[in-house]
């Protein structure tokens, strides 16, 4: 990790001060210029930036401990699969899991969605029974959804959003949550406008029905500290390009009994205790979800990424990312023309600011930002419920992380100054 060869005399402690500056040394990404000016990365809700620390671990795993997990009896294989496991427990300590085997490694959220769609879905809900979502979800925690309820006779139904882009939550006491309702899958925090939902009270009123709970976690876990086990939700879901880590890998946590009750969701390797001709029986969780080689390199990277954010401390990487959303709310918001979505008060919004100028199409916005060298995200976000909500096609979006800094908030509206010059 480059912080650790840092020249500076300060040691790390426990709790660490907040160093912007040394955090930001970490990201080689982050040093370099596009287009001429120096790079402004507003496009973590899309996928973050990975410190020098993660990229040794991938590296270094190429370059000496390459083999299968779980497979061989040779140093290799051992050696890998000590880091693979281990990669698994440093995420199950992460967000509070007490058992690493609640862990399954997946491609990422999407695909952990998916396995409880498949592996959870399929074998509890039928004609009559009740999915309910939000209009919040991004379409990862909708679409899979759909399809199950095309395969199962499920009825889908949704919280609504108010003006502010929050959930109505009073629906859920009459009537929304009812004796029907069997799943109900939420995001933690959503990936278009920022809005942070209480899960608490859904979790509450969900249980109080019986029904499960699926919180999309893809936003929440990377900004926040998270107890599953507190929290007490029945699945979460993550994934770790977004919290440092590579792509193509994320974890589903899940209730013991319900991970040992479900069928798998594929066949294949590792996934098996004995096979016969016409049947076989399935290896205990969590590899029973985990069918074929995994994304070996990927889950030590992950656990690589957990090591460097528990170093900085979530509670810093949040109190970091609140004052800069202050200071990006107020100083976007007051640039004119613009319109931010989401939640009015900062206690309910996480470090994403979506929102439109004038009448300049967002990829306009986007087109004009990136000759500036400032990436944000333009479009639809994967959520057009909450595009429809509010009666527009798509917004701009910038999504921050730990190593933003204000001055970079700062040349995002010196760059929506140039959009309004070019708009004029
Ligand atoms: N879900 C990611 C985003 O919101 C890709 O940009």
């Amino acid at each position: 990790m480059t912080r650790s060869t840092s020249t500076s005399a300060e040691p790390r402690s426990a709790a660490p001060a907040f160093d912007l500056d040394r955090i930001r040394a970490d990201f080689p990404a982050l040093r370099q210029e596009v287009h001429g000016r120096p790079l402004v990365y507003l496009d973590n809700a899309a996928t973050s930036q990975k410190p020098q620390s993660v990229l040794d671990v991938i590296e270094r795993y190429y370059e000496q401990d390459n083999a299968n997990v779980h497979r061989g009896i040779h140093e290799l294989s051992r050696r890998a699969t000590v880091a693979y496991e281990e990669a698994r427990k440093k995420v199950a300590a992460w967000i509070g899991a007490s058992n690493p085997a609640q862990i399954v490694w997946t491609r990422g959220t999407t695909d952990a969605i998916n396995l409880v769609a498949h592996a959870w879905g399929l074998d509890h809900l039928g004609e009559g029974d009740e999915i309910l979502l939000t209009v919040l979800e991004h379409h990862s925690n909708i679409v899979p959804w759909q399809i199950l309820a095309g395969r199962t006779g499920a009825r889908l139904r949704y919280v609504e959003l108010d003006e502010q882009g929050r959930l109505v939550l009073d629906d859920l006491e009459t009537g929304l949550v009812n004796e029907r309702t069997r799943l109900v899958t939420v995001s933690h925090v959503s990936n278009a406008l920022g809005t942070v939902n209480p899960l608490p009270r859904i979790i509450e009123a969900a249980h109080a029905v019986g029904a499960i709970v699926l919180v999309d976690g893809a936003q929440g876990a990377v900004h926040t500290k998270v107890d599953v086990e507190s929290l007490g939700a029945d699945f979460y879901a993550l994934s770790g390009h977004k919290m440092c880590g590579p792509t193509g890998i994320g974890a589903l946590w899940g209730r013991r009994e319900l991970l040992e009750t479900m069928a798998p969701y594929q066949g294949g390797g590792e996934m098996i205790h004995v096979v016969d001709r016409d049947a076989s029986s399935w290896a205990a969780v969590p590899h029973k979800f985990e069918a074929g080689t995994p994304n070996i390199v990927g889950a030590i990277g992950l656990g690589a990424a957990v090591d460097y954010l528990s170093g900085i401390g979530m509670e810093a990487v949040e109190a970091h990312e609140r004052d800069l959303l202050a200071y990006a709310l107020d100083r976007v918001g007051s640039v004119p023309g613009v319109r931010i979505f989401g939640p009015e008060s900062q206690d309910e919004r996480s470090a994403v600011v979506s929102f439109t100028l004038g009448d300049a199409h967002p990829h306009d916005i986007s087109t004009i930002l990136d000759t500036e060298g400032i990436a944000v995200r333009a479009g639809h976000h994967c959520a057009q419920l909450v595009m429809k909500h509010f009666d527009v096609s798509a917004t701009a979006r910038a999504s921050f992380y730990l190593y933003n800094t204000k001055d970079e908030v700062d040349r995002l509206v010196e760059g929506l100054d140039e959009v309004r010059r070019i708009f004029a």
